[in-house]
């Protein structure tokens, strides 16, 4: 049987597990996925060893701080300067981040003309590459004007207007805070305009909600995340075909 897992600190309500679980137990996989609570990212060599781990996930707080116990990056990983996918082959831990499938399948069916992202951390990060890949034009938001080009109180209609896409890159509105929404002008949000919230519990999030009453197409996180895990599955199971290649010519 072949070991999956997810490294996080808090996983109580994972997703992935349930994805996971389901899929093997679908499709007859001989394999198993499990939550895996790190308090610290320095053990990760030992997790990996006790638990004979082919592959995992990793979440908050670890997609950048595991950078630096992995011993290859993909060339995306290595842009956005974050994993969410690791490969072990042939012992060697090689990082992925397949995020930025989720983020493109998501944004396929929104407006491109120009994106206002909401946050400056490592989904942030992840969607700023994505948008430099297809050439969409995007103006950052952060709490500090330091590290984007707009803060909060600074947004004004036409800030608002010049820009059709608007991607929650925050956990603003995530479950338990669910009153909570993004300091936007929403009365400037018009039914030209396309929100994406990276959050996906709740479905509908406060800021999803109001931008559906100003007219606004609206996404939640959930289309990227199971696109995530399933092009996590195809990054393994390619990782795997090709070590089998190699015993092969070998
Ligand atoms: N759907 C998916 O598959 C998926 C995948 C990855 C992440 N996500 C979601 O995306 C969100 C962000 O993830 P992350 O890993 O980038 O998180 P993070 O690093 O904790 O936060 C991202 C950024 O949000 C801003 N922020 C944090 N708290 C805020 C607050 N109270 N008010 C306003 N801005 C705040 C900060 O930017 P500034 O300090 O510059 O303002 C921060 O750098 C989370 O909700 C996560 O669950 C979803």
């Amino acid at each position: 049987m072949r070991h999956y897992g997810l490294i996080g600190k808090h996983l109580s309500h994972s997703f992935s597990k349930n994805f996971f679980t389901a899929k093997f137990a679908n499709e007859e996989i001989d394999a198993d996925y499990s939550l895996i609570e790190l308090e610290d990212i320095s053990t990760i060599d030992s997790i990996i060893a006790e638990r004979e781990l082919s592959g995992f996930n990793v979440t908050i707080p670890y997609k950048e701080s595991i950078i630096p116990y992995l011993d290859e990056l993909s060339p995306e990983a290595e842009a956005v300067g974050a994993v969410n996918c690791v490969v072990i082959k042939g012992g060697r831990k090689i990082g992925h981040n397949t995020d930025i499938t989720g983020i493109e399948a998501t944004i396929e069916w929104l407006d491109k003309s120009g994106a206002l992202i909401l946050g400056t951390g490592g989904a942030s990060k992840a969607v700023q590459y994505v948008c430099k890949k297809h050439n969409i034009p995007f103006s950052i938001v952060s709490r500090d004007d330091k590290r984007g080009d707009y803060t909060y109180d600074t947004l004004t209609a036409e800030v608002i207007a010049n820009h059709k896409l608007i991607i929650n890159a925050t956990p603003v509105g995530m479950s338990p805070l669910v009153e909570e929404a993004p300091a936007l002008p929403y009365d400037a949000i018009t039914d030209k305009h396309c929100v994406f919230d990276l959050v996906y519990n709740p479905a509908k999030s406060m800021l999803l909600s109001r931008a559906e009453e100003q007219g606004a197409t609206t996404m939640n996180g959930m289309l990227m995340l199971q696109t995530q895990a399933i092009a996590s599955w195809h990054t393994w199971q390619r990782a795997e075909r090709e070590l089998t290649e190699q015993t092969l010519v070998n």
